[in-house]
């Protein structure tokens, strides 16, 4: 299509109707999300895709074979909606699925990719999130998601392709080459400390699998729900996490090259919230062109030191390093790091000067190690210059 492709170079950044809202969607929310990341200046931030997840359509499709969006959730249609999104400078995602039906019962696109895939060119779609549930049992799942990418591809608009299918089927091994933008890998993340470390975990490892155009993503944001789903399962009401967990939680989507879909209800988020998904230093990280992974290093004494205690490198476009300071344990820790680890010896005679991703300001220039102390499931986000 356009003849120099940005579409997916780096982390897709937008909000997603699933976490909070469920099967309770319809436009006039999602418009006052769309308003909301104009004016409370997401927008501005890069937030760009507002995607409209499972059930939005009619149970059955028409005579013709074709989708029909739900006309009490929808009643201008979908096009119409797409075209309100558009006009605010955003884009619009919808959500479809591999198998026969969705997750949550609704028809999916197996066996009709093609002819999906056209209409929503035609309503001006430009995001499709592809789920994995009821996919008949004797198809690869590796061969559906190379259908709809080609479909999509050919579609005539350029649509960004976002896999779900939990990180089965050895996906890090296929998916970069099937076409797809995004792939989630791992299950449903929860609104609640225990699932973000134990999806953190499952990732910590796999740096060598993300990248430009094809990044892996570690599910939609939980910040800000502070247990407000409407589904028992993502969150209920007794869920929800401390803002120093909902920071970690977005210091580690951030570092770790995760697209961010911001999964709370942002027309009445926190002042913290607001802090947390609108941190320009964190964002600038997740967002650098070169989209590398970033790499582990075992904090020192590393026999005292569990795995969830860690610290993370991501190294940047303009000779920056990130780094990340993360604990994940119940007790404060010292994490010591040497620069010796990140490629910085003695020799070199450089020191680093450290700037606060979190209190935007600068922290100081150190040469050979530095040892931040960090509270319980908090972390340190530094951005370091090489100083000679
Ligand atoms: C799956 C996906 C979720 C969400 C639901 C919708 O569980 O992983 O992100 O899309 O389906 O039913």
């Amino acid at each position: 299509m356009t003849s120099q492709n940005t579409m997916g170079l780096t982390p897709p950044l937008g909000w997603n109707s699933w976490n909070t809202f469920t099967w309770d969607i319809n436009e006039t929310l999602i418009k006052e999300v769309a308003n909301t990341f104009v004016s409370d200046g997401y927008k501005d931030a890069g937030y760009e895709y507002i995607v409209i997840d499972d059930c939005w359509s009619l149970k059955e499709r028409d005579e013709n074979g074709q989708l029909v969006p739900d006309s009490e959730k929808f009643p201008s249609g979908i096009k119409a909606f797409a075209d309100y999104v558009h006009s605010k400078g955003l884009k619009l995602g919808i959500y479809s699925c591999a198998g026969t039906h969705t997750c949550a019962g609704y028809p999916g696109s197996f066996e009709h990719e093609f002819e999906d895939a056209r209409q929503f060119a035609e309503w001006g779609i430009d995001l499709l999130k592809y789920d994995y549930c009821f996919k008949p049992r004797q198809m690869s799942g590796e061969l559906l998601y190379k259908r709809m990418s080609l479909a999509l591809k050919n579609s005539g608009r350029d649509i960004l392709f976002s896999a779900c299918n939990w990180g089965e089927d050895d996906v890090y091994h296929w998916i970069r080459e099937s076409g797809a933008h995004m792939y989630r890998s791992t299950g449903d993340i929860q609104d609640n400390w225990e699932s973000i470390k134990k999806l953190t975990l499952s990732q910590v490892d796999k740096a060598r699998y993300t990248g430009s155009y094809c990044h892996n993503d570690m599910d939609m944001l939980v910040v800000g729900m502070y247990g407000g789903s409407n589904d028992g399962f993502i969150g209920s009401k007794i869920g929800g996490c401390t803002d120093s967990q909902y920071k970690t939680h977005f210091s580690l989507w951030s570092m770790m090259g995760s697209p961010l879909m911001i999964g709370c209800d942002i027309r009445e988020a926190s002042h913290m919230t607001k802090d947390i998904l609108l941190n320009k230093d964190l964002l600038a990280i997740n967002q650098d062109v070169e989209s590398r992974g970033a790499y582990r290093i075992k904090p020192e004494p590393q026999w005292f030191h569990d795995d969830d205690v860690f610290i993370q490198v991501k190294v940047l476009s303009d000779g920056d390093l990130a780094i990340g300071f993360f604990n994940l344990s119940d007790t404060q820790r010292e994490i010591s790091l040497q620069f010796w680890d990140m490629g910085l010896p003695y020799a070199s005679k450089c020191s680093l000067e450290l700037y606060d991703c979190w209190e935007h300001k600068t922290i100081g220039q150190f040469k050979e190690r530095y040892n931040p102390v960090v509270p319980k499931h908090d972390c340190l986000i530094v951005r370091a210059k090489v100083v000679s």
